[in-house]
């Protein structure tokens, strides 16, 4: 699929989607969420892909929500095809077998937010603003927010933010827990990119294997996260990746991590 409405790129073994209607402050269509799909699965396929990172395209917007337009056209059955629609790519993104880091670099409104929701960490400009401002359009967030954003900062702090639809600044969404980190607005794209770099030089396996425990472990009891950690603990040890580490360590040299599996 050629793009039009993000451009995908990959540079050392990362990935980068831009989403690119600048604009219309990158808002999501849904011709924008078909390539968002589209490059997801192209991930997915490629092993050599570490990490992505995701921004957006100019100085103003991450993402400035779904494209109200297109809401605006939307009769009831429309609307609930284009919520399962931007919840599907959204979980897509969630469940990539790869960590997704957000580099919030303007506005992450509605379904902007969302998709920062359902990266593993997002890092932001000191300029970017966030918010679930719907409920001022009639409307709910409807790409997964009403759900990841009580869950990661909890029920009372979330529905304060979807009730009222204040949005709030990038140090404020750092204390809240949906950034990790407020970076100067000319070092954010290279701070994210040390941290996707860091990442893309541990195990392959060890690192994907830490994403899908996590999340695993986030939808389950405690005993249960338990031992889906112990089983993907055993499933790291017979990579090659533990023998090199472990041997690395103890040979006090630094590991070179190749990925395999002991036959
Ligand atoms: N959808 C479609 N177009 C959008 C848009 C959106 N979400 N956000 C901005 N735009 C367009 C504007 O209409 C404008 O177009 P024109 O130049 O043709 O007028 C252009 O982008 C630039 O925007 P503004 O002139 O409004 O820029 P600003 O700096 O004055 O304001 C803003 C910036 C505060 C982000 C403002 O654009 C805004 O409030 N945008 C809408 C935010 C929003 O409500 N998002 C939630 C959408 S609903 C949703 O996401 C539901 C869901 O969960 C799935």
């Amino acid at each position: 699929m050629a793009y039009e409405h993000i451009i995908f790129d990959v540079e050392d073994n990362i990935a980068w989607i831009t989403f690119n209607r600048p604009k219309r402050l990158n808002a999501l269509s849904g011709a924008l969420l078909d390539e968002f799909s589209d490059a997801l699965a192209r991930i997915e396929g490629d092993e050599n892909i570490r990490v992505l990172i995701l921004t957006g395209a100019g100085d103003k917007a991450f993402v400035a929500g779904a494209d109200i337009k297109e809401i605006s056209e939307c009769n009831t059955l429309s609307a609930k095809l284009f919520a399962e629609k931007g919840q599907q790519v959204i979980s897509k993104l969630q469940q990539l077998s790869i960590p997704a880091i957000a580099a919030v670099n303007g506005y992450a409104l509605g379904g902007g937010n969302e998709i920062v929701l359902a990266c593993d960490f997002a890092y932001a400009s000191e300029t970017a603003v966030l918010g679930f401002p719907e409920i001022t359009l009639g409307i709910i967030p409807g790409f997964g927010g009403t759900q990841r954003l009580a869950r990661l900062i909890g029920t009372a702090k979330a529905k304060e933010m979807i009730f009222t639809g204040k949005r709030i600044s990038a140090t404020a969404a750092r204390e809240y827990g949906m950034i990790n980190k407020v970076c100067a607005p000319e070092s954010l794209l290279d701070e994210v990119r040390e941290a996707a770099k860091t990442i893309a030089s541990r195990g392959k396996v060890s690192v994907r294997a830490a994403k899908e425990v996590i999340n695993l472990g986030m939808d389950a009891d405690l005993n249960t996260g338990l031992a889906i950690e112990a089983i993907a603990f055993a499933i790291c040890m017979a990579g090659e990746d533990a023998r090199e580490g472990t041997s690395a360590f103890l040979e006090k040299r630094k590991p070179v991590f190749k990925g395999g599996f002991r036959g």
